[in-house]
């Protein structure tokens, strides 16, 4: 599909967004390991869920999809029917875990566990992104796992079982390696520890203490022992990394307001928020009735347009809007300034090299921008310049070149739009939906 935009005179209207990725892929595969039936609400929406409830479903795990009388997938409910680890049992089929790093990392942690044999493989990005950072520590802690490429890619192969728990300083900043050895940790023998160098988004550790795991956190460092988990309702709050879109597209555009429902603003995934503010959104971007759901902050989050600058990120900054950083690279498009990114090379081994992708598809449209090995440099010149752009693969560069079209001078058309489809099928809905009412400013062909 591709989906043509037009910058309208006016931004106005309220999202609500699409459950959080992260939280929700926990708290499927987390619920699925423990005793108990649990209720999930506000569930994310998008080929990444289905992936994982493939895989969960694949290891028989009851999971039952409840679809709202309204139509509306928000609102769809989903009940785990979780049996503790001894009700999973040998996939009789590979397990296709699609797009979703997220879903192959976390899921091989219980695979390395169970005494069962196992493969899971995922799509042609998925195959090509490196593996062995989970695949090693998995070793050290006795599992017995294979993989293309000296074990480094997907498909992996597994005889799961007979884990002990180790002490291990993890080589990259990755919630998604973190979160891979607490799940293997939870039926290793002895203590797992995991060291992190940076602090990245606590989801799975935060999920572990409410299920009742015997868990420790210190800082950086993160202790599980085998533990048995009791199932909980979750009502899954909004995904920031879906927010940020609105959030861009808001303070750039010089004619909007936005109301951003439901946000979740957990601290290691708020690092977008911080940022705006360093580049001057001050009351350009304010937080509405701030409370607490289910054990996270969430806020609504009000934005209107406001002169941005530019900003210097890097060192601990990144890990905690990684996924925000191609939109951010939008952002100092319209910032006075040069915006310097360093430390993010882990941008090159997401959905596709973000880095590279980013950088191309900006400089299509008419940014100055240039890519370096571990992040880019933006020169912003307040403006750019619609015209062809596609998404490499990558849901969150199809947004992003979306609300760049939002900003940009003349038509802007984004090829393989439907591609948002992974982690927001509702993206050009929710896009044409804040445009002001003067014509089709957004259509699809
Ligand atoms: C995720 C962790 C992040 C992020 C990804 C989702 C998770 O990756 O980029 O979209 O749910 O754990 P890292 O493993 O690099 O932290």
């Amino acid at each position: 599909m591709r989906q043509r935009i037009v910058a309208p005179a006016r931004l106005e209207g309220e999202i609500g967004l699409p459950g959080d990725k992260s939280i929700s892929h926990r708290a499927a595969l987390l619920n699925s390991m423990a005793t108990g039936t649990a209720q999930v609400t506000n569930f994310c929406v998008g080929d990444d869920r289905s992936s994982m409830l493939r895989c969960l479903r694949g290891l028989h795990v009851d999971i039952e999809h409840e679809h709202s009388p309204t139509g509306d997938e928000t609102q769809d409910r989903f009940i785990v029917h979780g049996q503790g680890l001894e009700g999973l049992s040998e996939p009789d089929e590979i397990l296709a875990s699609g797009n979703s790093g997220t879903t192959m990392r976390l899921v091989s942690g219980l695979l390395a566990s169970r005494p069962f044999f196992s493969v899971i493989t995922g799509d042609e990005s998925l195959r090509s992104r490196p593996m062995d950072r989970i695949v090693r520590p998995l070793q050290e802690m006795g599992a017995r796992v294979m993989g293309r490429g000296g074990g480094s890619k997907a498909p992996l192969a597994f005889r799961g079982g007979g884990l002990h728990g180790i002490d291990y300083q993890m080589p990259v900043a990755s919630a998604q390696l973190k979160s891979c050895l607490l799940i293997a940790g939870l039926s290793a023998q002895g203590q797992t520890i995991v060291r992190e160098p940076a602090a990245t988004r606590d989801h799975t550790e935060r999920m572990l203490e409410a299920m009742g795991a015997d868990v420790e956190r210190d800082g950086l460092r993160i202790a599980v022992r085998p533990s048995d988990l009791t199932a909980i309702d979750v009502r899954v709050p909004g995904d920031i990394s879906s927010a940020a879109f609105w959030l861009v597209a808001g303070l750039c555009h010089p004619n909007a307001r936005i109301l951003v429902q439901g946000v979740g603003l957990n601290p290691t995934r708020a690092g977008i928020i911080d940022a705006l503010q360093d580049m001057g959104a001050g009351d350009g971007l304010t937080l509405v009735n701030e409370r607490v759901e289910g054990g996270e902050p969430v806020a609504d989050l009000l934005v209107t347009s406001t002169e941005l600058s530019a900003i210097e990120l890097g060192g601990d900054a990144i890990p905690i809007l990684q996924d925000e950083i191609p939109v951010l690279a939008v952002a100092a498009c319209f910032a006075s300034g040069t915006t310097v990114i360093r430390d993010a090379q882990e941008l090159r081994v997401k959905e596709s090299d973000r880095i590279d992708t980013t950088v191309t598809e900006l400089a299509r449209l008419g940014a100055n921008i240039e890519a370096r090995e571990d992040g880019m440099v933006i020169h912003g010149t307040g403006r750019l310049n619609g015209g062809p752009c596609r998404s490499h693969g990558d849901h969150r560069l199809a947004m992003s070149l979306g609300i760049a079209g939002l900003l940009a001078d003349g038509e802007t058309v984004v090829h393989d739009a439907d591609d948002v489809g992974v982690s927001y099928s509702e993206f050009w809905q929710h896009l044409s939906h804040i445009c002001d009412n003067e014509g089709p400013d957004s259509q699809r062909s």
